[in-house]
Parts: structure tokens; sequence; C-alpha cells
């Protein structure tokens, strides 16, 4: 069994960005600049701000962290947007999500310029992604692919299995799969009202778990010699840690692992690649810009 060292792989993908970007800087050029903004103090969110400023400063990036109150409104949130779609400086922006429930997510997603949308949210994205143009690939399921083949897994003809079906992760992941330039795969899409999931989880050569349900997947679901991507990441009390949790992901580890031909952790699978792959975003967004 191999553990799919998604912390390792994103730490090179990285040292790959900073190097281009030290090429281009030292040609005169100025530095690609990702903008995050951050609504409200909901823990899991400012984590992942933070740790996209410090992915920013690890690859050479310009960075800029815009926070406000949970009380900022709609129309001020639609305000900033469109200051930084307006903003040459920025090469591509987040917004972070989930929104407080005054502000709708959707409107926010689509007044986001297609070409700064280096989440990959906006449905001119998704719509190209999925009739394979070239677009802004949601960092997650790009991730996920990216380690497939850098870890040389074939997909081609193979069954996926991907439980969940979230705009973010598994819409998405299937769509890439399925598609003849990227996985090449025959995929299966299973969620909250699929009838015999464990059985058609077991058909597959790869099983991608997406649902948010710690430990959802047992060693009855998964085929000897599959491989098992893991994107859950649910903070589960744990006494043991000073910060009093722990991160579970939707695979129940140690009983699936012994089984499976590869396998990501949780933490350090799925998690660090989602990250690098908005940089790898910034990037390509800064390059269309500059149109180097
Ligand atoms: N919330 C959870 N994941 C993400 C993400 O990838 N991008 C944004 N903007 N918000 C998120």
């Amino acid at each position: 069994m191999q553990i799919i060292d998604g912390k390792a792989t994103a730490a090179q993908i990285k040292a790959e960005i900073k190097a281009e970007v030290e090429h281009i800087v030292a040609s005169g050029a100025r530095a690609p600049h990702l903008a995050a903004v951050l609504v409200g103090h909901d823990g899991g969110s400012e984590t992942y701000v933070r740790n996209k400023v410090l992915a920013c400063e690890a690859c050479g990036f310009e960075s800029t962290l815009l926070k406000f109150e949970d009380t900022i409104t709609e129309e001020e949130l639609l305000n900033v947007v469109d200051q930084l779609n307006n903003n040459p400086a920025i090469d591509g922006f987040i917004v972070q999500l989930p929104l407080p429930k005054h502000i709708d997510e959707q409107k926010v997603t689509e007044a986001i310029l297609p070409e700064k949308d280096v989440d990959g949210f906006h449905p001119v994205n998704v719509g190209r992604m999925s009739i394979g143009l070239p677009a802004f690939i949601s960092a997650t399921p790009l991730g996920i692919l990216t380690l497939l083949q850098r870890y040389n897994i074939p997909t081609k003809g193979k069954k996926v299995a991907i439980l969940g079906r979230s705009n973010i992760v598994g819409k998405p992941m299937a769509s890439l799969m399925m598609q003849k330039q990227y996985g090449d795969s025959t995929v299966t899409v299973l969620h909250s009202h699929s009838e015999n999931l464990a059985e058609e989880c077991r058909q597959a050569d790869i099983l991608i778990a997406a649902i948010g349900s710690p430990a959802f997947v047992t060693a009855d679901m998964v085929k000897p010699g599959a491989v098992v991507i893991d994107v859950g990441t649910t903070r589960v009390p744990d006494a043991t840690r000073a910060n009093g949790f722990r991160l579970q992901g939707d695979v129940d580890f140690n009983a699936v692992s012994p089984l499976c031909s590869a396998i990501t952790p949780v933490p350090g699978g799925v998690g660090p690649m989602t990250i690098c792959m908005l940089m790898l975003n910034t990037l390509q967004a800064y390059k269309q810009f500059a149109k180097l």
C-alpha cells in the first residue's frame, strides 16, 4: 500500500512555481498578486485564508487579505468585489465561503470576473471546464487530478466512484474524470439517496470520498487493490490535542488502508494540494493578464 503524500507533492509544486516566479521577476516584471476576502470569524475559514497567504509567500507572490466583520452588507461586499475586478494590480482573488446568511453567495460568486476567478466557482468557468475549454478549474478537483497524475495512477477506462455531489468537489470531479482529456474514466456519482451505495463503492478502481461524514467509508466498501482519495476534513473533538480537535477524513483510514493499493491520508493528502492549485491558478491568471 502506497501513501499518496499530498504535503510533499504540494511542496514540490510550490517550489516549481517559486522558481518560475523568480525567473519572471528577474526579467523585470512584477510578481503575481492574489487577494483573499474573509468575512467574519469562522475558525476554519480563518485557518484556510491564513494558509493561502502563507502559500503566496512560499511561491513569491504578492498577497492582500481583506477582512470584514460579518455585519458587512451584501451591497458593500459586492462593491469590494467590483474594486478587485477593476484593480489591475490584482491578478486573481477569492471570497472565502461560507458567507453570513444575509449575503447571497451565488450573487457574490457571479460578480467576480471569470478571468480573476481563481477558485473556478463562476458559472462561466464551471461551464467552460465541463465542455473541455480552457478555464479555471476549482482547486480541490484539480489537486486530486494532479495527485493521480504525479503518482502515475492509471485512470483511463477505470471505474471511478465519487461519494458526494457538491458544486465544489463532487460535480466538477465527476466532470473531469469522465472527460477524455483529463480522467477518461467511467464515473459513478453516489449521494445520500443512492441505492446499494456500499456495493457501488466496492466496484470502484478509484474511490473519491467527498461527503464530509467522518470515517464513513469502511473496509467493506472498498475493493482490494483500489485507490482511495479522501477529501473529508471534519474537525472532531480530541482531548489529546492542544487545540481540542483533530481532522478526520471521510475514510476509516486504519481499516481501509491495508486493502488499498494507494490512499491519501488526512491531514497531508488532498488538503495541501488544494491551496497549491489555487497558487497555480493565480499564476495562470497572472500570465493571461500579463500575456507572457
Ligand atoms: N470554502 C471552503 N473551500 C473553499 C475554497 O476552495 N474557496 C473558497 N472561496 N471558499 C472555500
